[in-house]
C-alpha cells in the first residue's frame, strides 16, 4: 500500500491566473482543436456516448456546431447502426445514394416509405435504376387513392431539372435558384440516378459554416462500443454505415481486455479509435500502446457517477487531466475529459489542464436534442439523465440481451450510476453558444489565442473554500 502526498484537486479546488493579453476582442481566439489526431472540430466539445444524451438529434446538432456527438451503445447493433445512417444522411453536399421507389409502388408505400427515411421526396426508378421521376410530399399526402401507384402522381423525368454528377455546388446552386426546385437529381449518361443536391443541403451548408464534415461533405459521428465479442460486430456494422470514430467505452478502460479490444479494431477498421475510460498516466500510455488515437479521461467524476462511492476508486478530475494530459502530449495522443463539468468555467479549466476536447453528459441532457421528452414536476419541466451504470440503464440493457428480465436480475444489479433529472434548457445550440462564449474569454484571460497557448500560459492557483465562496455571487439575494 502506499499513499500519495499531495491530495488530489478537481475543479472547485483551483482558478486560473489572469495572464497580460494582447487580445482585442474575443472574436480573435481560436477554440478549434483536435478529437483524434485526424479530426479537427471547431468547437472542443463532445457529447456523451450517454442513452439521454446522444442519440442521432443530439449528433446531428452536435456535429453542425462543430463539435462532435457519440452515439451510445446501449442499443440493438442494427439501431445503433441506423442513427449512424440517419445522421450522415443529415447533411450532404451530395447525396450519394439518394432514397427510391419503383414507379408501381403505391402512394401509401411512398408515403410510408418518405416517413420511415425522413426525406421530403423519392426518386422514381426502374428496376434498372434509371430515373423516371420525382414524388414529394406534396405529392403524395392529400392523394385521395392512397392504392394508386406513384407514377400517377410524381414529376415525370421530361418534365425534371437534373444534371450531370460532375455538378459543381455553385451551379446546383444556381439551378435551384433559377427553376424555384428543391431538389436536383444527378444522373449519368445512359440515365441511371448517381446522386441528389438539395435547396436544404446548401442552406445548411451556409447556415452551418463550422460543421464537423467528413471529406464528402458528411456530418461527423462517432459510436461507443463494448469490449466484448459481439462489439466487433457492433464496430462493423456502425462503420459500414459510415461512423467516423470509434469509442471504446469502459468504465475501467486500462484493463487487458480493453486494450485487447482497441488492437482489435485498429487492426480490422481505419477510422480512428478512442478508448478510456482512464484517470492515470499509465493507463494513457498502455492504452496508446495499444494503438489508441485519443483516450478519454474521468473515473468516477460524472454527475450521475457513484463509482467512488461504491468502489472507493477514482482520481480527482483535474488531477487526472493533468497527469493523464502530460503522458497524452508526450505521446501525441489527444486527452477527452469526461465528467464533472457544470459550467463554462470548468471547461476552460479541463481545457487549460491538457485536454484537447471536453465530453459532456447532464449540462446536454435538458436540451431539446437529448433522448426523450420532458417531464413536468411542480410545474417545471424536467428532462432525465441518467448513468450508464444505473439501476434503471443495468436493466434495460438485460432485457435488450436476453430478450426478457427476471426478479433475480434486479437483486444482482450493483448500481454505480443514478437516475436524476435536469431542468429542460431549451436548443443545444444555446447552450454551446454560451459555453463557447465563456471559453473565448477565457482564452483571452490567459492571453492565449488557442488552445495550445492555453495549455503553455494556463497558471492554476489552488484556493481554499472561502476563496470558492467569494467566487460565485454571494451577499445579494438571488432570483
Ligand atoms: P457529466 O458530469 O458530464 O459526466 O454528466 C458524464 C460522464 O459520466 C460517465 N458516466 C458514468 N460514470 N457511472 C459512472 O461512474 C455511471 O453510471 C455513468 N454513466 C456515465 C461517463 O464517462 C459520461 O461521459
Amino acid at each position: 500500500m502506499k499513499i500519495r502526498p499531495d491530495p488530489g484537486l478537481t475543479f472547485d479546488d483551483v482558478l486560473l491566473v489572469p495572464r497580460r493579453s494582447a487580445i482585442r476582442s474575443r472574436r480573435d481566439v481560436s477554440t478549434a482543436s483536435w478529437l483524434t489526431p485526424d479530426i479537427r472540430l471547431q468547437i472542443p466539445i463532445v457529447s456523451a456516448n450517454m442513452d439521454t444524451v446522444t442519440e442521432t438529434r443530439m449528433a446531428i446538432a452536435m456535429a453542425q456546431h462543430g463539435g462532435i456527438g457519440i452515439i451510445h451503445r446501449f442499443m440493438t447493433i442494427q439501431q445503433q447502426a441506423e442513427m449512424v445512417e440517419r445522421v450522415k444522411r443529415a447533411e450532404n453536399m451530395v447525396v450519394e445514394d439518394p432514397i427510391s421507389i419503383r414507379a408501381s409502388a403505391t402512394i401509401a408505400q411512398a408515403r410510408q416509405l418518405m416517413a420511415e427515411e425522413e426525406v421530403g421526396g423519392l426518386m422514381v426508378t426502374d428496376e434498372n435504376g434509371i430515373l423516371l421521376g420525382v414524388v414529394t410530399t406534396r405529392d403524395v399526402l392529400l392523394a385521395e387513392t392512397p392504392s394508386d401507384s406513384v407514377q400517377t402522381v410524381m414529376t415525370p423525368r421530361e418534365r425534371l431539372i437534373v444534371a450531370s454528377k460532375d455538378e459543381t455546388l455553385e451551379n446546383a446552386r444556381r439551378k435551384l435558384h433559377s427553376y424555384r426546385i428543391e431538389k436536383l437529381p444527378l444522373v449519368d449518361e445512359e440515365g441511371h440516378i448517381v446522386g441528389l443536391i438539395t435547396t436544404q443541403d446548401i442552406v445548411k451548408i451556409e447556415q452551418h459554416p463550422d460543421a464537423t464534415k467528413d471529406s464528402r461533405g458528411r456530418l461527423m459521428v462517432g459510436v461507443a462500443v463494448g469490449a466484448r465479442a459481439d462489439d466487433l460486430e457492433r464496430a462493423a456494422a456502425c462503420v459500414a454505415a459510415g461512423a467516423d470514430v470509434l469509442v471504446v467505452d469502459i468504465a475501467h478502460g486500462h484493463s487487458d481486455h480493453t486494450l485487447q479490444m482497441v488492437s482489435s479494431l485498429k487492426k480490422r477498421f481505419s477510422v480512428p479509435v478512442i478508448a478510456g475510460n482512464v484517470a492515470t498516466a499509465e493507463g494513457v500510455r498502455d492504452l496508446a500502446d495499444a494503438g489508441a488515437d485519443a483516450v478519454k479521461v474521468g473515473v468516477g467524476a460524472g454527475s450521475i457517477c457513484i463509482t467512488r462511492l461504491v468502489t472507493g476508486f477514482g482520481v480527482p478530475q483535474l488531477t487526472a487531466i493533468l497527469e493523464c494530459a502530460e503522458m497524452g502530449h508526450r505521446m501525441k495522443v489527444p486527452i477527452i475529459a469526461d465528467g464533472g463539468v457544470r459550467n463554462s468555467g470548468d471547461l476552460v479549466k479541463a481545457l487549460a489542464a491538457g485536454a484537447s476536447t471536453v465530453m459532456l453528459g447532464s449540462m446536454l441532457a435538458g436540451t431539446d436534442e437529448s433522448p426523450g421528452a420532458p417531464v413536468v414536476r411542480g410545474g417545471r419541466r424536467y428532462k432525465v439523465v441518467r448513468g450508464m451504470a444505473s439501476l434503471t440503464a443495468n436493466i434495460q440493457r438485460k432485457a435488450i440481451e436476453k430478450g426478457e428480465i427476471s426478479e433475480e436480475d434486479w437483486g444482482e444489479v450493483v448500481p454505480e450510476g443514478v437516475e436524476a433529472v435536469v431542468p429542460a434548457r431549451g436548443a443545444v445550440a444555446d447552450i454551446l453558444h454560451q459555453l463557447v462564449g465563456g471559453l473565448r474569454s477565457g482564452l483571452s484571460y490567459a492571453g492565449a489565442r488557442n488552445i495550445e497557448e492555453l495549455w503553455e500560459k494556463a497558471e492554476f492557483i489552488p484556493i481554499t473554500r472561502a476563496g470558492m465562496e467569494e467566487s460565485g455571487p454571494h451577499d445579494v439575494e438571488k432570483f
